[in-house]
Parts: C-alpha cells; sequence; structure tokens
C-alpha cells in the first residue's frame, strides 16, 4: 500500500467565474513510503499547487489525497513543508529556529536541546547554532529551514525548489546533503525543482508534469544506484535520462 495517494486530481481556479484557470487535470499518483520523488514541468504547469495541495494549503476542486488511508484536509504537523524562499525568522538564532516547531507543541527545555543538537548537526550548521540568519549565507539559511522542518519530525517532506536561488556549487553541496539525510531519516521526499540534473541525481523516480493544465505525462523511474556521487553525472546512463526528461519538457 504506497503512503501517499493522489487520486483523480483536478483544480481549477475561480471555477464557475469568467477567469476560471484549471492548472491540474486528473492528476493520479502513488508514492511509496521512504522514496525520493521529484516532480518537473514547465513553469506554471501547477507544480506548486499540487505541492500546496498536499501540505494542506489548498483545497483541490475535484478528487482528493490520501496519508496512510485517511484524506489530506488542512495543514498537518504530518506534513512539512520547505518553500523555494526562506521561511526562517530573522529574530531567532539558529538553533531556536530549529526547535521551533517543537517549542509550539510544548516540548521540555530538555527536548527542545536534544532536538537542536541533533538537527543542526545533522543539517551540518554546527559552530553556528547561535547566529542569526542574517549572518548567514542563502545556502546556510536553506539549511535552517530544512532542519526547521525535519526537526518537527513529520512523515512526509514537501519541498519546493528549495534549491532554486542557490549557486551550482552550493547547489550541488545542498543535494548531497540532503541525499544523506534522506538516508539517514528514511522519510518520504516530493520535491519539486526546475532542474532535470537535481531530480535525477536525488530521485528515484521523476513525475513530468505537461504544460498547463498540468497532467501526468510521464513518469521515469532512475535505477542509478545509491548513494549518488558528482561522478555519476557525468556517466552515459544519467545523461541518458537528462536527454529523455529534456525533449519531453522541450515539446
Ligand atoms: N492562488 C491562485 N489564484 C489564481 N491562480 C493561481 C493561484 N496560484 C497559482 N495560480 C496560477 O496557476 C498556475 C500554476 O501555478 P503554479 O505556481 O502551481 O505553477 P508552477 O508549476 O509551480 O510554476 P513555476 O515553475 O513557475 O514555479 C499559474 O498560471 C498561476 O498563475
Ligand atoms: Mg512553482
Amino acid at each position: 500500500m504506497p503512503e501517499i495517494i493522489v487520486d483523480k486530481l483536478t483544480h481549477t481556479f475561480g471555477k464557475g467565474t469568467p477567469g476560471a484557470l484549471t492548472v491540474l487535470d486528473d492528476i493520479n499518483l502513488q508514492f511509496e513510503s521512504g522514496s525520493f520523488n521529484s516532480i518537473v514541468g514547465t513553469s506554471g504547469c501547477g507544480k506548486s499547487t499540487l505541492l500546496k495541495m498536499m501540505a494542506g494549503l489548498f483545497t483541490p476542486t475535484d478528487g482528493q489525497m490520501l496519508l496512510d488511508g485517511e484524506e489530506i484536509k488542512g495543514t498537518s504537523r504530518r506534513r512539512g513543508m520547505v518553500f523555494q524562499q526562506d521561511a526562517v525568522f530573522p529574530w531567532m538564532s539558529v538553533s531556536r529556529n530549529i526547535s521551533y516547531g517543537p517549542r509550539l507543541r510544548g516540548a521540555g527545555k530538555k527536548e527542545q536541546a536534544e532536538i537542536e543538537e541533533k538537527w543542526v548537526d545533522l543539517v551540518g550548521l554546527k559552530g553556528f547554532e547561535d547566529r542569526w540568519p542574517r549572518e548567514l549565507s542563502g545556502g546556510m539559511r536553506k539549511r535552517v529551514d530544512i532542519g526547521r522542518v525535519y526537526a518537527n519530525d513529520p512523515e512526509v517532506l514537501l519541498m519546493d525548489e528549495p534549491f532554486g536561488a542557490l549557486d551550482a556549487q552550493t547547489k550541488e553541496r545542498m543535494q548531497d546533503d540532503l541525499q544523506s539525510l534522506w538516508q539517514v531519516t528514511k522519510k518520504t521526499v516530493i520535491f519539486v525543482t526546475h532542474d532535470l540534473e537535481e531530480a535525477i541525481f536525488l530521485s528515484d523516480r521523476i513525475i513530468v508534469l505537461s504544460a498547463r493544465p498540468g497532467r501526468v505525462h510521464h513518469v521515469e523511474d532512475v535505477a542509478l544506484p545509491r548513494p549518488r556521487t558528482g561522478e555519476m553525472r557525468l556517466t552515459d546512463e544519467f545523461l541518458d535520462i537528462k536527454r529523455k526528461l529534456w525533449k519531453m519538457l522541450e515539446h
């Protein structure tokens, strides 16, 4: 039984009004527990809308989504979302940002400290615990963001172009580290990106959406061995997938 089922999901913004815009049309998807999945597609095809629906920020006009058999309705700690823009609080130190969720649900001082220590380390921010977000680089702020969502202990992580604003080198390091984090935590990730190389590097499966209204155009299983390495990006197997997906998006 897959952990997440997206069933006949359709969404029309402003349904019934003259400006109605159908962005997603009859999306059917299944996500296995612990898998890493990417969603790619041209700008405006509805990727963010789909992810926000899975986060419970929007209700679809038709169809439903299930998490472990239970209908997804509204936001929940079980589904954590990382947005492209940082969502770090500028008035909180790195560690206070990371323990924000646990603090909100009433975790005691000792538990907060344990969570801070664990996630500061896992996202590679050791030594920066007491820094303010303004003192960090874009990549480091993204690490805080990711740590904060993981520290909330969700079952599923929804990430919308989290590395979209980073330079190429930082991006590759973040991808390496996210892969490690995913392997340690074994939590399901659904990752939206424009970057095919990023999708191939990280994913077990890549879902290609067609241009608006988004429909599932293709699902690519990526069989490259784990852990993936930088060198793999240059192999024929990797580049064949990249070429294939690139051609799909071109049309
Ligand atoms: N709240 C809203 N009300 C009306 N239209 C919206 C709303 N949010 C998004 N849209 C429209 O829905 C379409 C899909 O938007 P969405 O943000 O999901 O695309 P996307 O695939 O994430 O694009 P990008 O790759 O540029 O981030 C766009 O045409 C957008 O203008
Ligand atoms: Mg988007």
